[in-house]
């Protein structure tokens, strides 16, 4: 599955990793007050393309009754079923109570939970960590409360808040999850290519793990192929048009974090990312790719090279 990633995962990506084999999507996290409110921002976010089913909508907030209420809200655009963020580390959403914070409140998860599960008729899950920090990973609480609440499966981030995005996700923790829940546990951290996926899912009794990080700028993680240089580059020019469909002019800009990601393991790729992110055409954009084609056919991916950071906090 594709793990959510705020600014990354939006809806031309999750086609483009559903038409590469995951099997199934989540939108970046959604404010509950928003979606009530609804402005155009919000409603961008929301947006999904049939072709992303099974896609969830994932929102996040601090109150059982608005909660509910966006719940309700976001039921109505159709999605195949709700997800409630309890894993976002990032200050400004856990001041208010939301996200990583409600790993502190087994009784708040509940309710939270337990209020959407009754107003909506889709599947709602939960996507948590396994706690606060070293002191207080209380997950086997957090587990529990979910499960009484009713929801239909719990995706697990193997890092506790304290840890943001460092050290190692334990994957010790998600197995002995998997084992002592009655929902489908779906184990998330650190993953880099499916044969790590398939080993996870068969070391931890997990049915499904999810990918984050590893599948930005790389949809192949899906299916494991190792894409020729011509194919990237292919896959950059369509991932374009669908950002320019779904964005407008604005999709050239968002666009190069994208690309910037997908040639970033092309050694040979790297005199022209200047000019590439420097552009605000397509058809140069085009020009630019076509040519280190012409010119490199026989580019390789150095999977040494380390990918570069995503922004953090934004979870
Ligand atoms: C920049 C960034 C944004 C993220 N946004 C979200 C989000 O909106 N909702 C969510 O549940 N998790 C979010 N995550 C967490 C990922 O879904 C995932 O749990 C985490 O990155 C660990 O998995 P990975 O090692 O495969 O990346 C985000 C992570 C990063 C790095």
């Amino acid at each position: 599955m594709l793990a959510p990633i705020a600014g990354f995962f939006d809806s031309p990506y999750r086609r483009i990793a559903r038409r590469h084999g995951a099997g199934l999507v989540v939108t970046e996290l959604v404010s509950a007050e928003g979606i009530v409110r609804m402005n155009r921002k919000t409603a961008e976010l929301l947006r999904f393309h049939p072709e992303e089913r099974p896609v969830a909508i994932q929102v996040f907030g601090n109150r059982p009754d608005l909660m509910a209420e966006a719940a309700a809200i976001v039921e109505g655009l159709g999605p195949d079923f709700i997800d409630v963020n309890m894993g976002c580390p990032a200050r400004r959403i856990c001041n208010s109570g939301s996200g990583a914070a409600l790993l502190l409140d087994p009784v708040m998860m509940h309710d939270i939970a337990a209020a959407m599960v009754r107003r909506v008729k889709l599947p709602v899950t939960a996507k948590i960590r396994i706690g606060w920090d070293d002191e207080r990973r209380w997950y086997r609480d957090g587990v529990r409360a979910l499960e009484d609440a009713g929801v239909a499966a719990i995706f697990v981030h193997g890092r506790t808040r304290a840890q943001q995005y460092a050290g190692r996700a334990d994957w010790d923790a998600i197995a002995e999850i998997a084992a002592m829940a009655r929902v489908p546990v779906v184990g998330n951290g650190d993953i880099r290519s499916r044969a790590e996926a398939l080993e996870r899912m068969a070391s931890s009794g997990c049915p499904a793990v999810m990918i984050g990080r590893g599948a930005i700028g790389n949809p192949w993680i899906f299916s494991g192929r190792v894409p020729a240089f011509a194919e990237v580059v292919a896959q950059i020019k369509e991932h374009l048009d669908v950002m320019l469909d779904f964005y407008g002019d604005r999709g050239i800009v968002l666009m190069r974090k994208h690309i910037v990601r997908y040639i970033h393991a092309f050694r040979g790729a790297k005199h022209v990312r200047r000019d590439l992110v420097m552009s605000e055409d397509r058809a140069e954009i085009h020009r630019i790719l076509d040519a280190l084609v012409e010119s490199h056919p026989d580019l390789q991916r150095d999977e040494s090279v380390e990918a570069p950071p995503v922004e953090e906090g934004e979870e």
